[in-house]
């Protein structure tokens, strides 16, 4: 254990099962640069290039243009140490209009990202969906279209029948409740509806195409595919009766909903209560291809949030309220114990035995370059490291716990287009300067190196 918590990181190797994996974690829209070859117009094009929907009408025509840069940040990842990459594939990249033609540029992209990850000895994790819909298909109702299910197992088929035979392992989605709720009902993604029956057929479907693209990736003999979801500690404000039922319900429609029907062939009653009027005729027939099974199973997880019962509001009546602890820029609590939480549980409740990997785990800073400083202080973010050692020491009590935990990634390798929050929020483990696009490594990366690098 290092006495200074703030610049080194409290672990090596050594504190983690053999072939633990170290990883890092991106997403093709917010860091490729979608404008650049030849990639159709994606429902994140467009709901970023109406006013109001991102801050500083920012968007990722050009993010950190990986497009063009991928061996300089690949180099990065292998100088780290880092044992493993998890990238997303964007649809509108290779399909650009989502069904039909396919852009070979695109698909010769992730093609090269996958040899250029091996050749540098670095296991490629891909996703093959995180967010950017292609725009012609949300012109035909994007997620609340029951034939979306075929059009991303098409999509599956193009992708994987290119690049799944390299892949260390594959995933169908990155975060479910955000492909859904967060974006039909909250409305703060793309594409950005607020609408109680667009997010129950966006949720069901959502797991229909999961389920589609597995059995595709089977066809394909692919053996180690799985699903990324979020999951975020759902803490009642008190203990009063009216909150500990609030705090249950956004558990059912967050945490549960989505594992529940890949594992166990069913919805949470707290959910269906207000959901089941809006889901497609015939959905409970559909668990069959849903619950084909995985691999292993992907946990993103970042905080935790407190849960008031909203009598008001209409189902699922309730509503967050600011927390205690010390927050990220985000604005989110910083709440280890919640990671401990899901990983036990995820395992107890759902995957049993699979591999769990933590697919995202990091905090969002505002740094900043002090390029007269030494190499490894140049951008200090002394808090991430705090953060990454907090979060890790829950991954090892967990493990330790028996939760079958097989490897750990840090959103994020770069700083790049936070969504709705444009640039500002830098995630990154390496600053990016988004005029002139220059990398500098953090503090948080050169103690991530020297930690990966340490046997002892
Ligand atoms: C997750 C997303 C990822 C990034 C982080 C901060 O929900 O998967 O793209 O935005 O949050």
């Amino acid at each position: 254990m290092s006495a200074n918590t703030n610049t080194v990181l409290d672990f090596t190797r050594a504190d983690f099962p053999e072939g633990f994996e170290f990883g890092v974690a991106t997403s093709a829209y917010q860091i490729e640069g979608a404008s650049f070859g030849g990639a159709g117009l994606s429902h994140w094009d467009t709901f970023a290039a109406t006013p109001g929907n991102v801050a500083g009408a920012e968007n990722g025509s050009v993010a950190c243009d990986h497009y063009h840069r991928w061996a300089e940040d690949f180099d990065l990842i292998r100088d780290c140490r880092l044992d493993s990459y998890r990238f997303s594939t964007s649809w509108a990249r290779v399909i650009p209009d989502g069904v039909g033609a396919v852009n070979q540029e695109g698909l010769d992209f992730y093609d090269r990202l996958v040899d250029g990850l091996l050749a540098r000895g670095i296991k490629p994790y891909a996703c093959l969906y995180h967010w950017e819909l292609p725009a012609a298909l949300a012109d035909l109702g994007g997620w609340r279209n029951p034939s979306i299910a075929d059009w991303f197992a098409d999509f599956t088929e193009v992708v994987m029948g290119r690049i799944g035979d390299r892949l260390q392992a594959a995933a169908t989605f990155n975060e479910p409740w955000c492909i859904a709720w967060l974006s039909h009902f909250l409305g703060q993604h793309a594409p950005g509806l607020r609408d109680i029956r667009a997010a129950a057929r966006a949720m069901h479907h959502v797991l229909l195409a999961h389920g589609r693209a597995v059995q595709v990736m089977r066809g394909l003999k692919l053996n180690s595919v799985g699903v990324v979801m979020n999951l975020e500690y759902s803490a009642p404000v008190d203990e009063t009766e009216a909150a500990i039922a609030a705090a249950r319900r956004n558990e059912a429609i967050y945490n549960r909903w989505f594992l529940e029907a890949v594992f166990k062939k069913s919805y949470p009653e707290e959910a269906l209560a207000g959901l089941e009027p809006h889901l497609p005729t015939g959905w409970a027939d559909d668990f069959d291809i849903i619950a084909e099974p995985v691999d292993w199973l992907g946990i993103n997880y970042y905080t935790r949030k407190r849960i008031a019962a909203d009598p008001e509001a209409a189902w699922p009546s309730l509503k967050e309220v600011e927390g205690p602890l010390p927050k990220t820029a985000m604005d989110w609590e910083i709440y280890p114990d919640g990671l401990y939480h899901f990983l036990s549980w995820a395992a107890k409740t759902y995957s049993g035995e699979l591999p769990i990997y933590v697919t995202e785990n990091g905090m969002a800073s505002y740094d900043r370059v002090d390029l007269t400083a030494d190499a490894a202080e140049r951008v200090a973010d002394p808090d991430r490291i705090a953060y990454l050692n907090g979060h890790l020491a829950a991954v090892k009590r967990a493990i330790d716990d028996g939760a079958p935990v097989k490897g750990y990634f840090i959103w994020s390798l770069l700083d790049n287009f936070e969504w709705a929050l444009g640039y500002d929020k830098r995630f990154g483990l390496v600053h990016v300067d988004f005029e002139s696009l220059a990398r500098t490594p953090k503090q948080s990366w050169h103690a991530l190196k020297a930690a990966l690098s340490s046997n002892d």
